[in-house]
């Protein structure tokens, strides 16, 4: 028995997604800002990977930043839509994302969880380093209310 779930699809869980609080100002966007706002200039084009409903696109936008968000899960993109009106979005599983290099920074919190094994994860950071600039950044970490890493 595995107690671990890496079942993707948010799709009936996005209604009660958007109304949990993350404190995502509070307790996300401080550690964003020591590992990678302080290196980018306001203005810098943001992607979001696995951004959910938006929320830390929203604090994004209001500090400045150009932002994209992408997500396989069109519901939770609906509510993202909303909550972050100024982003664009992109509809896409990162695992079969190609775009050019255009991103500033990437960024992506408790999503790698999902890529189970070498392959995915190849073909992830494959496509993540196909989207970024020259001397882009590139932060993924994994938070709960008690742990980051
Ligand atoms: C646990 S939630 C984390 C959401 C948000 N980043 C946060 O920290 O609150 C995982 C998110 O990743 C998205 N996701 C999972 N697998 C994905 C994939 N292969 N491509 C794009 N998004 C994916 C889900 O739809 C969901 O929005």
């Amino acid at each position: 028995m595995s107690l671990v779930n890496n079942d993707a699809n948010h799709s009936p869980i996005a209604s009660v997604y958007n109304l949990i609080p993350f404190y995502t100002e509070e307790l996300v966007m401080p550690v964003l800002e020591q590992l990678m706002l302080k290196h980018l200039p306001k203005g810098a084009h943001i992607l979001d990977i696995g951004c959910s409903n938006g929320q830390v696109l929203q604090q994004l936008q209001i500090r400045g930043y150009q932002t994209t968000g992408l997500d396989v899960c069109e519901e939770l993109l609906r509510f993202a839509r909303i909550n972050s009106p100024e982003s664009k979005f992109i509809l896409s599983d990162i695992r079969k994302f190609q775009s050019p290099p255009i991103y500033d920074a990437v960024y992506s919190k408790n999503v790698f969880s999902f890529f189970l094994n070498l392959e995915e994860l190849t073909t992830v950071f494959q496509n993540v380093m196909g989207a970024m600039r020259d001397n882009a950044l590139f932060e993924t970490f994994a938070y709960s209310s008690n742990e980051c890493t």
